[in-house]
């Protein structure tokens, strides 16, 4: 039995989406534990290119049971646009599931969203304005609507009622006008009846999986620098990426897990504001976005470009206990001269090597060292043996960064660019 969570080890968008694509083959089930439609996970196969934002990127195994975990935040209307995307390509969506106690998102959330981030003024957080954080935010407070709660509309419009009074408070101060409970419940109520079916008490087909020993994945939003907990605070998502966080959003037992596989670039992107100490602002970073093509799928922000971090990564395998890395886009690299690789951070007078608390984090600079380039295509490779020599050392450079064993290397955004460490 294999129970293994995917997750990212960086600040997201490390490539997530295309590595669990390419696992799903082979999987029974893939539970998405945590985010929301903030995330964008990008799958290219025979089926086209997909951003998928909420549906689990194994959708394209029929044999796959797709299940949004409990520990998402749901937006129905964008769920419903995105099954229609992925089918109107001609891939089924019979096998997707939702959790009944996942929370939903629901319109003000997102209103909120956007104006907290204008009221933060300097200190924005260049969050993607999804209304993730206040739907997180309303689930704590026990304030939230949950995915159940669209099939039942007596329920549904006592929870409403409870969180519209608080809400158009909340708007008022804001001066926004005030949000109709009759008029929302009328979307909510539409929502449950076209996602009606498919809103089910996850469990005893997780337990059933579990328990029957199938291959399941976990599939992870964003990364470690983003974790609510350990992330950059307060530049964060607002739940917790890392493995622990798998548990408690799928629904399974932490011992049940297997396997833990560190989504990590062969660089570093970041989108949104914080503390970010690998950032090059040089014709370096310049060329790793475009090479990359690191633009923000989400909210299409040019992402913040840098090294690799190595200091991160080691504070990304103890918090995740990485059983396995998947380096991704190590064919950016396949034009530059020279890399580098930040093995330290200078502060003052100390060199750090663990990732300190966000106001420390912002003073310092990063110690790096110097690595020769391969100058020529990985795109086509698919053997280790058949990378480069300054490829393969770059790499074991990582994994000894890491503490975690080199498991895939990805060379390219296909579902076969990949090369399996044997
Ligand atoms: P996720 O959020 O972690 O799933 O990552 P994203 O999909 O947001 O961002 C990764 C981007 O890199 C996507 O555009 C992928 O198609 C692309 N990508 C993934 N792996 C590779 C790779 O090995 N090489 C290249 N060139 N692109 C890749
Ligand atoms: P995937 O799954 C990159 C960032 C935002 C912001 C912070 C908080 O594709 O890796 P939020 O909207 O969650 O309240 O924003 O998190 N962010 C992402 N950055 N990839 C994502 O998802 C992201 N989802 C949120 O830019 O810094
Ligand atoms: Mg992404």
């Amino acid at each position: 039995m294999t129970v293994t969570a995917i997750v990212g080890a960086q600040w997201g968008d490390e490539g997530k989406g295309r590595i669990i694509d390419y696992l799903a083959q082979q999987s029974d089930m893939v539970i998405r534990f945590q985010g929301g439609y903030n995330a964008c996970h990008t799958v290219v196969n025979e089926h086209g290119t997909f951003r998928l934002h909420l549906v689990p990127s194994g959708i394209f195994n029929p044999h796959t049971r797709c299940i949004i975990g409990t520990g998402v935040v749901l937006n129905p209307a964008r769920l419903l646009e995105e099954m229609a995307e992925v089918t109107g390509a001609g891939v089924s969506v019979d096998n997707l599931w939702i959790s009944e106690r996942a929370q939903v998102v629901m319109p003000y959330h997102m209103l909120l969203d956007g104006l907290e981030e204008g009221a933060r003024g300097n200190a924005q957080i260049g969050t993607t304005k999804r209304g993730i954080g206040p739907a997180y935010a309303d689930k704590a407070a026990r304030l939230g609507i949950r995915a159940g709660d669209l099939l039942r509309p007596g329920w549904l419009r006592a929870r409403l009622e409870l969180a519209l009074a608080q809400k158009n408070r909340t708007l008022a101060d804001f001066g926004q006008a005030a949000l109709r409970l009759d008029v929302l419940l009328e979307q909510a109520v539409g929502w449950g009846k076209a996602l009606g079916p498919r809103i089910i008490d996850t469990l005893p087909a997780v337990q059933e999986a579990v328990r029957g020993g199938r291959h399941i994945l976990l599939e992870g939003q964003l990364g470690v620098m983003r974790d609510l907990d350990w992330g950059t605070y307060p530049y964060v998502t607002s739940s917790n990426p890392i493995a622990g966080g798998a548990s408690a959003g799928a629904g399974l037992p932490p011992a049940a897990i297997t396997e833990v596989i560190g989504v990590v670039k062969a660089y570093c992107t970041a989108v949104g504001a914080g503390p970010f100490p690998v950032e090059l602002h040089d014709e370096n970073g310049a060329r790793l976005r475009e090479v990359g093509q690191e633009y923000g799928a989400t909210t299409g922000r040019p992402r913040r470009c840098g090294w690799f971090d190595g200091v991160a990564i080691g504070y990304a395998t103890w918090l995740n206990g990485f059983t396995g890395l998947a380096v991704t886009k190590l064919d950016v690299l396949d034009g530059f001269p020279e890399l580098r690789v930040c093995t330290g951070y200078q502060h003052g007078s100390e060199i750090l090597t663990c990732v300190p608390d966000t106001a420390v984090y912002e003073q310092v600079t990063p110690v790096y060292e110097t690595w020769p380039g391969w100058q020529t295509s990985t795109e086509n490779v698919r053997r280790w043996e058949d990378l480069p020599a300054a490829a393969q050392a770059y790499l074991r450079r990582i994994e000894e960064l890491a503490g975690a064993p080199l498991r895939y290397v990805s060379v390219g955004p296909s579902r076969e660019q990949l090369i399996l460490m044997s």
